[in-house]
């Protein structure tokens, strides 16, 4: 094999143009298709900027033809030649007008042939494609958004300098946090049966880097969680983890205007228009039945359980009084779109949000059609479609449910789906929200108890803070969330800054003295000594870059990423250790998954 000995790369092969016809250049990377003619060899080499052809012919040496009758796909080469003007150029390729005439050809390493073929648009499954992320990454599309991610974290760093913000690393080894998801464990060796927890985001780090008095902090912080995975959920992700002082909700959120219209800009050359559209969650939730609506289209909740309640179609009216509601959307303009097979499939889908039936009327070519029509009276259907602003040529689709959740859940997924289906959804068309007013607490059917919406260290709205004992359902959060096109993109909040609210926050969430000072007590007791009024937010990086490189799974934007059950394809973990490293670290294993057939 051939060394880089004496070689010095000039050019990456993709940058070469007609412009460069007569110069010497020197480029290297793997050969993406050899063709042989016989007396002519053809050799298409690729690097991470593109494609350029090498041409070996009758100028070429005779030893230097030989080698490159051997090359075969995926083979590292280096090369030397002079750039000449091709004579059947090719619009495919950037370089199409040019090739290099090879002087010397050098073969750096040999490849089996890859299990899949590198190319753009491959058609290979996921699972071959992950467990050679490696091969798979070599991909012009995946090398794209790779490298555009590094420049949105780029960005990011120049932004946030710019407006005074200090990067501070904060450990990866330390104690559960209150996110919500459960935590990766590190066993500790030195004390025998403790365990540190791996971060689920840095909330405890920045504030108290608040009272440190470092005034403003970021980090492109890793976090952990150990929650089921989504197309826009890692168990292990990066945050832009972010914190100010001596703010106020229009400081924080105005500064992140700034960063997202530049990043836009920059990347994309779109221009968002800012401050951005807010609104409070009660909103949200009663016109999108989402609490990260997707603004690109309408369909609107509309609520028509007062319409209802004494009806006679007792799905409706029991769920009213049950203290449900009975809600509907308007798919205004597509009733044509969704024949009746269609609905069907509808009703299907809003069953997976639980939802117990789908009710609908269709308004086709003068025809009023329903699925409830003889359980109400005239005036009642008539009621419904006003309410509903129907006109022919419309599809109204209708969920009642003694839970106001699932109706919200259902119908705010429902009317997502239909806009999917109906592949109006234009991802160059950017829709920021500001979800704001979130409420403090939500109910826990399964503790049976309040917890916090955000998390613990959010304040209460200023006029909410009498309720934050007595009215929890009604207190209200000095919490936002960044929405883009139905994605929440980031969340954050103005936090307590005294310990006598913080010390009632935790009163509300029924946390005792006991429990405060094991799992908070760091803060708690840290607070006493002057904290900075102070907030902030973080985005998930990778669903940012997911966003702007209009793909649909974070898994795209990330270099090496974990399935479905959270494992590495790849590195083929998690896996089994040495009984002597549990050993050292006083661990028995008790139950162990079957081996994989
Ligand atoms: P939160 O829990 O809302 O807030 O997380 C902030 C943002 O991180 C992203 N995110 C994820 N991305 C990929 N995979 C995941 N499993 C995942 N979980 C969350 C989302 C989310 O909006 N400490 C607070 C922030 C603060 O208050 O400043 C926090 O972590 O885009
Ligand atoms: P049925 O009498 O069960 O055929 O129901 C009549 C119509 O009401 C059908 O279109 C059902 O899908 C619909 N339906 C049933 N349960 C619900 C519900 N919880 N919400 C809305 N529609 C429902």
């Amino acid at each position: 094999m051939d060394t880089l000995t004496g070689f010095t790369r000039t050019n990456y092969c993709g940058d070469l143009r007609i412009a460069d016809a007569g110069k010497t250049v020197s480029v290297c990377g793997w050969v993406q298709r050899q063709r042989d003619l016989g007396g002519l060899i053809f050799v298409d080499l690729r690097d991470r900027t593109g494609l350029v052809q090498l041409s070996f012919g009758d100028n070429t040496d005779r030893e230097i033809f030989e080698k490159a009758v051997s090359l075969r796909a995926e083979y590292v080469v280096a090369a030397v030649g002079v750039v000449r003007e091709r004579e059947s150029k090719s619009k495919k390729i950037a370089t199409g007008d040019i090739e290099i005439e090879v002087t010397e050809l050098r073969l750096l390493a040999k490849a089996e042939t890859p299990p899949f073929e590198i190319v753009e648009n491959s058609n290979a499954g996921d699972v071959l494609r992950l467990k050679y992320r490696y091969l798979d990454l070599r991909r012009p599309e995946m090398q794209r958004m790779i490298a555009l991610r590094h420049r949105i974290v780029k960005i990011c760093r120049d932004y946030y300098d710019e407006q005074g913000f200090l990067e501070i690393e904060t450990p990866m080894l330390t104690k559960s946090t209150p996110e919500g998801a459960r935590d990766y464990l590190v066993p500790s060796r030195v004390h025998p049966g403790k365990f540190y927890a791996l971060p689920q985001s840095p909330q405890q780090y920045k504030q108290l880097l608040m009272l440190s008095g470092f005034d403003r902090y970021f980090q492109i912080a890793r976090c952990f969680r150990d929650e089921d995975l989504r197309a826009d959920r890692q168990p292990e992700f990066t945050q832009i983890d972010l914190e100010m002082s001596f703010v106020n909700e229009d400081d924080v959120l105005t500064c992140q205007e700034g960063f997202l219209k530049r990043v836009f800009k920059e990347i994309l050359d779109v221009d968002v228009p800012a401050p951005f559209q807010r609104m409070p969650w009660r909103e949200a939730m009663d016109r999108f039945g989402s609490d990260k609506p997707d603004l690109r289209f309408g369909f609107e909740l509309k609520d028509i359980s007062d319409l209802v309640k004494d009806c006679g179609f007792a799905v409706f009216s029991d769920a009213v009084k049950a203290g449900g509601s009975v809600r509907l959307i308007n798919v205004d303009g597509h009733a044509a779109d969704f024949p009746r097979k269609k609905i069907d499939k509808l009703q299907e889908y809003v069953k997976t949000y639980r939802a117990k039936g789908l009710a609908w009327t269709r308004l086709h070519e003068n025809n009023i059609t329903s699925s409830y029509a003889k359980f109400l009276t005239e005036d009642e259907q008539k009621a419904i479609l006003e309410r509903a602003g129907a006109k022919d040529g419309d599809l109204v689709l209708i969920v009642a449910d003694p839970k106001d959740e699932v109706v919200f859940a259902s119908l705010g997924a429902l009317r997502c789906e239909c806009a999917r289906q109906l592949n109006i959804l234009d991802p160059k068309d950017f829709r920021f929200l500001w979800v704001v007013e979130f409420p403090m607490f939500e109910w826990s059917e399964e503790e049976g108890r309040y917890q916090a919406m955000h998390h613990p260290f959010t304040a209460p709205m200023v006029e909410d803070q009498d309720k934050i004992l007595t009215d929890k359902a009604h207190c209200r959060a000095r919490a936002y969330d960044i929405v883009l096109n139905g994605t929440e993109l980031g969340g954050g909040s103005i936090r307590i800054n005294t310990p006598e609210m913080q010390e009632k926050a935790f009163e509300a969430l029924g946390i005792g003295e006991a429990d405060i000072q094991e799992r908070f007590g760091h803060l708690v007791n840290a607070f006493k000594f002057g904290a900075p009024p102070h907030g902030g937010l973080a985005y998930g990086l990778d669903r940012l870059v997911m966003l702007m490189a209009g793909t649909e799974s974070i898994r795209d934007v990330i270099a090496f990423p974990k399935v479905q059950n959270a494992s590495d394809l790849m590195m083929a973990c998690p896996d089994v250790v040495d009984q002597k490293q549990l050993d050292d670290l006083s661990i028995a294993v008790t139950r162990m998954e079957a081996p994989e057939e």
